[in-house]
């Protein structure tokens, strides 16, 4: 009875959180984009012993900045470089540890696809750490090559056709 409780109301609040969502585009330099920078040092950084530098930073004012928010809570991130007039790549993936796995990530990728397709973007390609390929394969991206080693970690470039 009380596992059904405490089932019920994360049920509730887990539904009361994603009615909140709010997927946008964001400014460089924005008090968003600290946030968005914080989450992607944390998730995707500090665990590798890096952090990012000033100039690595300063260069993403060219770049298309996405991030889900829920209220002033950063809960995910992804970011878009040009690569060619045809081809976007998706870089800095990253969703808050506490919640991985409820669909936050998918929303991310689908908001970024529309608004690829959207700015008239024929392809996505992306440099994948190997333990997220099986996320972007669930969205029809494939291997593309080798592994190698990007910031330590081992990764494969994907790709898909918009
Ligand atoms: C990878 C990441 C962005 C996924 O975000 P998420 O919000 O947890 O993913 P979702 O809940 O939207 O999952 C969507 C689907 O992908 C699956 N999935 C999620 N992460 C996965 C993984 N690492 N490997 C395989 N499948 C995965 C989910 O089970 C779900 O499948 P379903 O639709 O069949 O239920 C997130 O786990 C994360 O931030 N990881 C750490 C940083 C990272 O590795 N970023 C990618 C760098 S290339």
């Amino acid at each position: 009875m009380q596992a059904l409780f405490y089932e019920l109301s994360f049920n509730y609040l887990l539904k009361k959180l994603i009615q909140k969502m709010a997927l946008k585009q964001i400014e460089h330099g924005s008090n968003e984009y600290l946030q968005m920078v914080n989450l992607r040092d944390s998730v995707l950084r500090k665990p590798l012993g890096l952090t990012f530098s000033h100039d690595e930073l300063l260069i993403e004012k060219n770049e298309i900045l996405i991030v889900c928010t829920e209220e002033d809570k950063m809960l995910g991130c992804c970011m878009l470089v040009k690569v060619n007039n045809d081809t976007l790549k998706l870089r800095q993936m990253a969703v808050a540890p506490n919640l991985h796995g409820k669909g936050i990530g998918a929303s991310i990728i689908n908001f970024a696809e529309n608004l690829a397709k959207d700015k008239g973007f024929k392809k996505m390609t992306m440099h994948a750490r190997d333990t997220a390929i099986g996320f972007y394969e669930k969205f029809g991206y494939q291997i593309i090559g080798k592994q190698f080693i990007e910031v330590n970690t081992p990764h494969h470039l994907m790709e898909k056709l918009l």
